[in-house]
């Protein structure tokens, strides 16, 4: 397995782009807009530099690494010489099921076509192809190139010589890969979710601050982030969306989100990327600083 097709450059598709790059795969890059892959090329070369700022890599990984990438704007060409799709766009579940229909047609059937989502059911996605048994998850963790979990999802019909192959390959990207059954919030989500969740009920109850909650779960429990600043991290969007496929999956009322969550996903305040969630971010700046609205 050389040629890995990775769809989607926002802050997972272009850490899952930027490992196996800097692991010697050849990465075909594939995003709607020619303005996303030149901004994730960027990303990718300011992480490369913070990898060399500790020593980790030097100059030549870098431009070696950078070299291993081509970028695209159209699914079929990108896809056309892949031995393995890694699927990271929207977590939304209709663009995934169209993206993997497009897939199977443009892809010889011996391609593996694995998805990167945090939750959505590879077996109803693996069901829109025309070679199920060869669809799995490969679920990264942010930021990718640092985190050592690859969450390997199989569907319903994946076969355990694809699981296997997924395993060894995540092994040689110098990850830890976990094999998990296909179910909703498959293990990363269905526990990480929950705990996000209830820290949010926490704020809404006026049990405690947001800044405390957070000092209690990292001080207390030694998480690196408390479960605000995470939820702020990974996108408010985000963790209101696989709460409601833990939901909907589940139909038990303790996964239904906190109406906190829910409003400030309608008002825009998504976290880090919207400028402002539990915390409010300034460009430059490392200070964590409470949002207005909590402090
Ligand atoms: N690329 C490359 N290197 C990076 C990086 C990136 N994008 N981001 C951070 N790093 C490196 C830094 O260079 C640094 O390297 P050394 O250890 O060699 O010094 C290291 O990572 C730590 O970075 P910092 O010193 O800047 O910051 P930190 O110590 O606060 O760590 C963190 C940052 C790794 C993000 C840490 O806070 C952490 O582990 N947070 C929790 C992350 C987490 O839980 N991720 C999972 C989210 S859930 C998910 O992704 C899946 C889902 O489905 C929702």
């Amino acid at each position: 397995m050389k040629n890995i097709t990775v769809i989607g450059s926002g802050t997972m598709g272009n850490g899952i782009a930027h490992t196996f790059a800097q692991n010697g795969f050849n990465v075909s890059l594939v995003d709607i807009s020619d303005a996303a892959l030149q901004k994730a090329l960027q990303t990718i070369a300011g992480n490369l530099d913070r990898q060399i700022k500790k020593g980790a890599i030097d100059d030549a990984a870098k431009t070696t690494t950078l070299s291993n990438i081509k970028t695209y704007t159209d699914v079929s060409e990108g896809a056309a010489n892949a031995d393995l799709v890694v699927e990271a766009a929207t977590e939304n579940k209709e663009i995934k099921l169209k993206l993997f229909k497009q897939l199977s047609e443009v892809c010889q059937p011996r391609v593996i076509l694995a998805s990167n989502t945090s939750s959505i059911s590879i077996t109803e996605i693996a069901a829109t192809t025309s070679n199920p048994s060869n669809v799995i998850g490969m679920h990264f963790m942010n930021p990718v190139p640092v985190m050592k979990l690859v969450e390997v999802i199989r569907g319903y019909a994946t076969t355990n010589e694809v699981t296997n192959t997924i395993m060894e390959l995540s092994r040689q990207l110098g990850k830890d890969p976990v094999e998990v059954n296909d179910y909703p919030g498959f293990v990363a989500n269905r526990i990480l979710m929950p705990m996000i969740n209830e820290a949010i009920y926490t704020v809404f109850e006026g049990v405690a601050g947001v800044h405390e909650i957070d000092t209690v779960m990292k001080l207390g429990m030694a998480h690196p982030m408390g479960p605000l600043q995470l939820a702020d991290f990974i996108g408010l969007d985000v963790c209101l969306a696989i709460l409601k496929v833990l939901h909907n999956g589940f139909g038990n009322p303790k996964y239904a989100p906190c109406p906190l969550l829910v409003n400030m996903v309608m008002a825009g305040h998504l976290g880090v990327k919207s400028g402002s969630g539990f915390y409010k971010y300034t460009a430059g700046s490392k200070d964590l600083v409470v949002a207005d609205k909590f402090a």
